[in-house]
C-alpha cells in the first residue's frame, strides 16, 4: 500500500549526526514522560539509541498497551503503530517518524481478499468451525475483521498458544498473511504437512478444490516476508560447515525447510533472549534482519555472531526511520502538533481491539 510521506524539511535533511542527536536529546528532555519511544529490534542504532523500550512485536503492543505517556513515538512499522493506536486511549496519540515504513508482507493480504476467501470456505463448510488467525503484521481492517469472526492476533512469539485456543474453538484454521509462521507453528504442534493447503488469493477458490479446503486443517495464506524468504538450508550448511560446533537461531517467517535445520526458532524478543545466554566464546548464525544481528554481534564482543546471509539485505520499510524522521516529529511534537499520528477509525478500532485483546489474555 503506498502512504506518501511529506520531505522533510531542509533543517533535518542537511543536519550533520552530532545536531541531530543534539536535537532529539533537547526534544525528548522537554517532552519528558509525556513522551514514550518505542523502539523494534530491527531499526537502525540511530534510532534505537532513543528508545524507551525495546523489544519484538508483542512486547511493543504491552508497553503501548500499559502506557501512560500521551505521545507514543513508535519506531517499526505501520502495522505496530495502528496496533498501538488500538490499544491505547482517545487521549493518546501514536506517531510512525515515516508512514512510508509499511511491511510487505502486510500488504499481501487485504480486506477485500480476506472477506472472499472466508465466503469461499463458507460455501463448502461450516464456517462456524472455521477460527480465522491473524499475524500481527496485518492491517486493522483485517485484525478487525478477525475480531468480527470469533479469531485472534498472534505475533511470532505466542502463534503456538493462539492457535491452541483456536483448535479449542474450532476444527479448521484460516491463518494470514504469514504462510511460514502458520506452516512452522502448526508442524511444531505435531500437525504434517498434508493437513495444510496454501490459498492462493490471487487464484479463484485459492487455487484449491473443495476436497482439499474441506479436509484440510490449516489454511495457510500465500504470503511470506521478503527478507526472511531469502534465508535457505544451504545458509545454514554453509554455516555448520565453517563452524561445526556453532549454534543456528532463526526467525519463524523463514521457510520449513531453514526452521528444520536450526538449533533454535522464535521472535526477535527470544532470539535476543537466546544470543544473549549462550556462553562465552560460542559461535551463532541468525537467521533474521541484518540491522538487529549487527547490534548482537556488537553487543555480544565475547561471542562470533553472524548472520547465516552473507548477502542479507535490511527490511527496506524498517529502515526508513531514521534520525532526521525522529528528530522532526519530536521537535513538531514540541511545537504543538503532531505529525503522523496513525489513527484507527472507531468502528475498525473496536473490533481490531476483539482481536488483539484475546491475543493479549491468551498469552
Ligand atoms: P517479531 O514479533 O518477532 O519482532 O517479528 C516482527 C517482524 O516483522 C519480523 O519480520
Ligand atoms: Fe514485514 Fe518482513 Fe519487514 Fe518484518 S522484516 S516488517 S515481516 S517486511
Amino acid at each position: 500500500m503506498l502512504r506518501l510521506q511529506t520531505p522533510l524539511p531542509d533543517r533535518y535533511t542537511t543536519a550533520d549526526p552530532d545536531a541531530l542527536r543534539h536535537m532529539i536529546r533537547a526534544a525528548k528532555t522537554e517532552l519528558g514522560s509525556r513522551l514514550l519511544i518505542l523502539g523494534h529490534h530491527y531499526q537502525r542504532d540511530e534510532v534505537m539509541e532513543w528508545a524507551d523500550m525495546r523489544g519484538d512485536s508483542f512486547k511493543l503492543a504491552r508497553f503501548a498497551a500499559d502506557s501512560d505517556a500521551t505521545d507514543i513515538v513508535f519506531c517499526g512499522v505501520h502495522f505496530m503503530a495502528e496496533s498501538a493506536d488500538i490499544l491505547t486511549g482517545d487521549h493518546q496519540r501514536v506517531i510512525l517518524p515515516d508512514l512510508n515504513a509499511g511491511c510487505s508482507m502486510a500488504d499481501m493480504a487485504d480486506l477485500d481478499q480476506v472477506e472472499e476467501a472466508w465466503d469461499d470456505i463458507a460455501s463448502v463448510t461450516d464456517i462456524e468451525r472455521v477460527v480465522p488467525i491473524t499475524y500481527m503484521n496485518s492491517s486493522a481492517a483485517i485484525k478487525a475483521f478477525v475480531g468480527e469472526h470469533g479469531g485472534a492476533v498472534c505475533t511470532s512469539s505466542n502463534a503456538r498458544a493462539v492457535l491452541e485456543w483456536a483448535f479449542g474453538r474450532g476444527d479448521k484454521v484460516l491463518f494470514f498473511p504469514d504462510q511460514h509462521l502458520g506452516r512452522n507453528t502448526g508442524i511444531a504442534m505435531g500437525y504434517a504437512e498434508s493437513e495444510m493447503q496454501v490459498w492462493n488469493p490471487h487464484r479463484e477458490f485459492g487455487d484449491l478444490d473443495e476436497a482439499a479446503v474441506k479436509e484440510a486443517t490449516f489454511l495457510l495464506w500465500r504470503g511470506w516476508c521478503s527478507v526472511h524468504q531469502r534465508f535457505t538450508p544451504d545458509h545454514v550448511a554453509a554455516f555448520r560447515a565453517e563452524h561445526p560446533d556453532g549454534t543456528v537461531i532463526v526467525h519463524p517467517e523463514c521457510s520449513h525447510e531453514v526452521v528444520s535445520v536450526a538449533d533454535h526458532v522464535g521472535s526477535t524478543e527470544r532470539i535476543l533472549d537466546w544470543t544473549a545466554a549462550a556462553p562465552a566464546g560460542s559461535v551463532i548464525g541468525v537467521g533474521t534482519e541484518i540491522h538487529m544481528v549487527q547490534r548482537l554481534a556488537a553487543d555480544h564482543p565475547d561471542k562470533t555472531v553472524v548472520s547465516l546471509d552473507p548477502l542479507v539485505c535490511p527490511c527496506s520499510t524498517m529502515f526508513r526511520i531514521d534520525a532526521p524522521h525522529l528528530a522532526w516529529c519530536l521537535e513538531s511534537l514540541l511545537a504543538g502538533h503532531a505529525v503522523n499520528q496513525i489513527t484507527v477509525d472507531p468502528q475498525t478500532s473496536e473490533n481490531a481491539r476483539i482481536a488483539l485483546q484475546r491475543m493479549l489474555d491468551i498469552t
